[in-house]
C-alpha cells in the first residue's frame, strides 16, 4: 500500500469512528447481550447532549437470552456516583417500544424509547443507566452512557 492509500484509509477511518463516537459500558447484562447502542444528541461527541426541553431518542439492538412475558425500562441519572431515578413517559417495555412480547430466547430486538428531558433538570453532566428488566427483575440490558444536559 502506498503512503497515500495508507493516508486516505485512516482519514476514512476515522471519519467512521468520528460518526460513531457514543460510548457506552455495559452495567450487567444478564439475560440479554447488547449488540448496539444509538442515542440522539451524541452523532458528534463522546458525550451524549440531552438538550434542555426536548426529547432524547435511545435505540437498543440486543439479543435475549431467555423467553420473558415482561419487559420494564428502567433509567437513572447518575450524578456524583448518586443515581436518580429518570421519569419515563412508558415504563412498560412491551408497549410501543419495537419489542413484541413475550420475548423468545436467542432471538434479536431493537428497543426504541423516547425521554423528555425536562427543563427543569439540572444543566449537568450525567451518567445515564438505562435498564430492560425481564420478568424476575435481572436485566435484559444494562448501559451507562456519559450525557450532558444543555
Ligand atoms: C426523537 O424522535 C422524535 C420523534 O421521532 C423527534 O421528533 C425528535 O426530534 C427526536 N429527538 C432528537 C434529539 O433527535
Ligand atoms: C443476532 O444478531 C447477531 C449480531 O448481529 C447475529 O450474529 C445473530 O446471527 C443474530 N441472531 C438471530 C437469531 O438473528
Amino acid at each position: 500500500m502506498t503512503a497515500v492509500k495508507s493516508l486516505a484509509v485512516l482519514v476514512l477511518a476515522s471519519v467512521v469512528l468520528a460518526t460513531h463516537a457514543l460510548i457506552f459500558k455495559d452495567c450487567g447484562s444478564v439475560y440479554g447481550k447488547v449488540r448496539s447502542v444509538a442515542v440522539s444528541g451524541c452523532e458528534t461527541s463522546n458525550t451524549c447532549i440531552l438538550k434542555s426541553g426536548s426529547s432524547a431518542n435511545f435505540t437498543v439492538v440486543f439479543t435475549s437470552l431467555e423467553d420473558t412475558d415482561t419487559t420494564k425500562a428502567s433509567v437513572h441519572g447518575i450524578i456524583a456516583g448518586i443515581p436518580m431515578p429518570f421519569p419515563l413517559p412508558q415504563s412498560d417495555a412491551c408497549q410501543n417500544s419495537g419489542l413484541v412480547c413475550p420475548l423468545s430466547n436467542g432471538q434479536n430486538y431493537t428497543y426504541t424509547a423516547s425521554i423528555p428531558i425536562s427543563p427543569a433538570y439540572p444543566k449537568i453532566k450525567v451518567l445515564v443507566k438505562w435498564e430492560l428488566q425481564e420478568v424476575h427483575g435481572k436485566d435484559l440490558f444494562c448501559i451507562e452512557i456519559p450525557a450532558a444536559i444543555l
